[in-house]
C-alpha cells in the first residue's frame, strides 16, 4: 500500500468515524419518524388515548382535574407534521424518551420509571397534582410515550432520564447558555424584552398571556387570579433549560434561528415574570390517596428568585424594580 492509499484509508476511516459519532443520536435530522401504526386491540385503545391526553391534557376528562394551568403536554413537547404530540423533532422530542428507563434522577434522586418522570410533570410544568401510578390516565400516557419509541434500541441512561435524542444536546446547550446568563444584567432584561416584542409577542402577546385554545400562555394570571403557565420548579424556568429549548423551538416554524444571545436575554426576560412557586407538598395527594411515590427528595421550593439566584444573579438588579417577592 503506497503512502497515498494509506492516508485517503485514514482519511475514509476517520471520517466514517466522524459521521458515526455526529449521526448518533445528537442532530436533529437521525431523530427517528413516528410509528404510523397503532397496536391492535385494546393496547391500540390505551395508546390512542394516552395521545389525547398529551393533546387536551388540561381539559381531557381523566387529567383535567390535575392540571393547575392552561396548558398541555404538545405545547412543549411539539408534533410532527401528523399532529402526533411529542414527535417532533426539535430539543424536548418524546422519540427515545421510552428507551433509556429506568433511568437515573437526580431531581428526585432514585431510579425512576418512564410513568414517574411524565407523572412529576404534571407537579411542575402542568403546576398540578402528580397521577396515580398505574390509574388509567397514567398509563395511557406511558403507553402513548412507549408506542413513539417503536423499533428503537433500549439505550438505559445513568446520567438522566431524557431520551438520547436530546440529551447531548441539553448538556451542551445548557453549559453554553449559562456562561452567557451568568454575565446578565439589566441592559440583557431589556435586550430580551425587545426579542420578545419583535419575535414572540404577536402570538404569545406582550402581556405573556397567550391567545385561549391557540397560543399558550407563558406567565401571569387571568382575571379569575389563576396561574396560567408553568410554575418554579419546572424545566422551562430555569434559565439555561429554557433558552436550549426556545432556541430549538421558537419562534414557531423558525426554530434554530435565534442567535445564542437573543435565546439568552428572551428566556432571561419572560422567566423574570411573575409565575406561581413550586412548594412540594402542594402538589401531592394526601398520602393515604397518593399510592407509591418513588422519590427520595420530599421537600423542595422554587421560587423566581430562587431560579434567578442558581446564576448568581439577582432578580430585582436584573428587573430594575422590585416587582417580584
Ligand atoms: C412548559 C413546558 C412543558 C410542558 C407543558 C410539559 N413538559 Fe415535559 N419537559 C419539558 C422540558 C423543558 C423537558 C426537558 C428538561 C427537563 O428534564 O426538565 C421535559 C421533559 C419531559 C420528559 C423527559 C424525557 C425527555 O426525553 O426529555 C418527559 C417524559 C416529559 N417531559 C413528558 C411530559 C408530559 C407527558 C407532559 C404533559 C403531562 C409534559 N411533559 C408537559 C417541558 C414541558
Ligand atoms: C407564530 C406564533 C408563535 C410565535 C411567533 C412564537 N411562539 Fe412560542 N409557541 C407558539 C405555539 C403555537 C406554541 C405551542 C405549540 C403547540 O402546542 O403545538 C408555543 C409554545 C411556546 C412555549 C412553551 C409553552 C408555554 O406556553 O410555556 C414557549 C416557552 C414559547 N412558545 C416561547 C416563545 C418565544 C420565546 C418566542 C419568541 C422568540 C415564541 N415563543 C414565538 C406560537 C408562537
Amino acid at each position: 500500500m503506497s503512502i497515498f492509499t494509506r492516508l485517503s484509508v485514514t482519511i475514509l476511516t476517520l471520517s466514517v468515524a466522524l459521521y458515526a459519532s455526529l449521526t448518533y443520536a445528537s442532530s436533529t435530522d437521525s431523530v427517528p419518524n413516528a410509528p404510523t401504526t397503532y397496536p391492535a386491540g385494546k393496547l391500540g385503545e390505551m395508546v390512542k388515548l394516552g395521545e389525547a391526553i398529551l393533546n387536551n391534557t388540561d381539559t381531557h376528562p381523566l387529567t383535567k382535574h390535575l392540571v393547575g394551568n392552561k396548558l398541555t403536554c404538545v405545547n412543549c413537547h411539539l408534533p410532527n407534521q401528523n399532529g402526533k404530540p411529542g414527535a417532533g423533532k426539535g430539543m424536548s422530542t418524546l422519540i427515545g424518551t421510552a428507551t433509556v428507563f429506568p433511568a437515573w434522577s437526580k431531581r428526585q434522586g432514585t431510579i425512576q420509571s418512564l410513568q414517574d418522570r411524565i407523572d412529576n410533570c404534571f407537579m411542575r410544568s402542568m403546576d398540578g397534582i402528580r397521577p396515580i401510578i398505574d390509574k388509567k390516565a397514567s398509563m395511557a400516557m406511558v403507553a402513548y410515550v412507549t408506542w413513539l419509541s417503536t423499533g428503537l434500541p433500549i439505550k438505559m441512561n445513568p446520567k438522566a432520564t431524557i431520551s438520547p435524542y436530546n440529551f447531548d444536546k441539553y448538556v451542551k446547550g445548557k453549559k453554553k447558555f449559562a456562561r452567557l446568563q451568568k454575565k446578565a444584567t439589566h441592559s440583557n432584561y431589556l435586550n430580551g424584552k425587545k426579542v420578545f416584542q419583535a419575535k414572540c409577542a404577536s402570538c404569545h402577546q406582550m402581556n405573556g398571556a397567550g391567545v385561549a385554545g391557540t397560543f399558550p400562555p407563558l406567565w401571569g394570571k387571568n382575571s379569575k387570579g389563576e396561574w396560567l403557565s408553568y410554575n418554579t420548579g419546572a424545566g422551562m424556568s430555569k434559565l439555561n433549560k429554557a433558552a436550549v429549548w426556545v432556541q430549538s423551538n421558537m419562534p414557531l416554524g423558525q426554530g434554530g434561528t435565534l442567535t445564542n444571545q437573543e435565546a439568552a436575554d428572551v428566556v432571561l426576560y419572560f422567566d423574570a415574570q411573575p409565575r406561581a412557586d413550586f412548594i412540594l407538598k402542594d402538589h401531592l395527594f394526601p398520602k393515604s390517596k397518593m399510592g407509591f411515590y418513588n422519590t427520595e427528595v420530599t421537600t423542595e421550593h422554587d421560587s423566581v428568585r430562587s431560579n434567578f439566584k442558581a446564576f448568581g444573579l439577582d432578580i430585582d438588579t436584573i428587573r430594575g424594580d422590585h416587582v417580584i417577592k
